[in-house]
């Protein structure tokens, strides 16, 4: 049985992680974490979110004085998000992070932090399956076309843009060998932002969940690569993917792929 602590366990992902945990045969919810639930605690008031009746706590280090999970899952905001997964590190958790919007330079230093506790550090801008495949797709064409752009749509309060799932791709994009002349331009202030070689534009619009579009374009002709996350319960499996692989990993792993079966090491990153 894997005990895990979902840290922002009152926001839209964690208490659907909350809920969802809760029916695992192999898992067990030990604590839920948010500030939003100040005053609570093991004794503490009753709330309705979620994964109600498993202790929720201001902070995590208010719930490892009374529980030792095994995991923790972090699904807080982009300005929380840092803090929140050192203090998992600094306990030894073994730490998956959902949440969007770290700089290089803080993955670096939590990677420092989970080598130096000895406890894996999992990054995973999606888990939707077919936002990973789009990402492996997409960094295949890359290899084909000379230019191509990201345009990304997400819930009009996503608080980071472009999303994490775009910057990977784009990331992914770029080492594979593309050159995308085109996003040199800086001369058209409307073109999106360049990262890794490649332009991404953000949408950010009521109604939306997660949706991303990599189009390339050649010689008389264009390719569209297409995903869209019509609900937050397609992020679900790969949360559980990843919780059930994180006690067996050793040092930093970023992205889903990595932890998808059938899948060889040279095809994560080259195809
Ligand atoms: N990786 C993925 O596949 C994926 C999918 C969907 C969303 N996300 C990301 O997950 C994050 C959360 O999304 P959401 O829609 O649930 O946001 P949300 O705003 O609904 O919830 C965030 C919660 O975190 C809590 N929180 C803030 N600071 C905290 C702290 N220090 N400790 C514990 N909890 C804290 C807030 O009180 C809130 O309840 C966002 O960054 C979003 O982009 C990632």
């Amino acid at each position: 049985m894997i005990g895990v602590v979902v840290l922002g366990a009152l926001g839209r992902m964690g208490s659907l992680l909350c809920d969802t945990v809760a029916r695992q045969d192999d898992l067990t919810l030990v604590a839920r974490v948010d500030p939003a639930g100040e005053g609570a605690g093991p004794d503490g008031p009753a709330d309705d979110a979620r994964g109600a009746g498993v202790p929720l706590f201001a902070t995590l280090d208010d719930a490892l004085a009374v529980v030792r999970p095994d995991v923790a899952v972090d699904f807080t905001v982009p300005g929380a998000v840092f803090g929140s997964v050192a203090a998992a590190l600094t306990a030894g958790l073994p730490t998956v992070v959902g949440t969007t919007g770290l700089s290089d330079d803080q993955v670096d230093r939590l990677s420092a932090l989970a080598a130096e506790r000895r406890a894996a550090l999992l990054i995973v801008p999606n888990f939707a399956l077919g936002a990973v495949l789009l990402m492996r797709f997409a960094a295949q064409a890359a290899r084909y076309f000379p230019a191509a752009e990201i345009i990304e749509a997400h819930e009009i309060d996503k608080v980071d843009a472009p999303s994490g799932t775009s910057l990977r791709t784009a990331r992914l994009m770029t080492e594979g060998g593309a050159a995308h002349p085109h996003a040199a331009d800086e001369t058209r202030p409307s073109r999106g932002l360049a990262s890794g070689g490649v332009r991404i534009h953000s949408v950010r619009l009521p109604g939306l969940v997660a949706h991303q579009e990599v189009v390339f374009g050649g010689v008389g002709e264009t390719l569209s690569i297409r995903h869209d996350s019509l609900s937050r319960e397609s992020f679900m499996t790969g949360v559980l993917l990843a919780i059930r692989s994180a006690p067996s990993l050793e040092g930093t792993t970023v992205g889903l792929e990595n932890l998808l079966p059938a899948t060889t090491a040279a095809e994560r990153l080259e195809e």
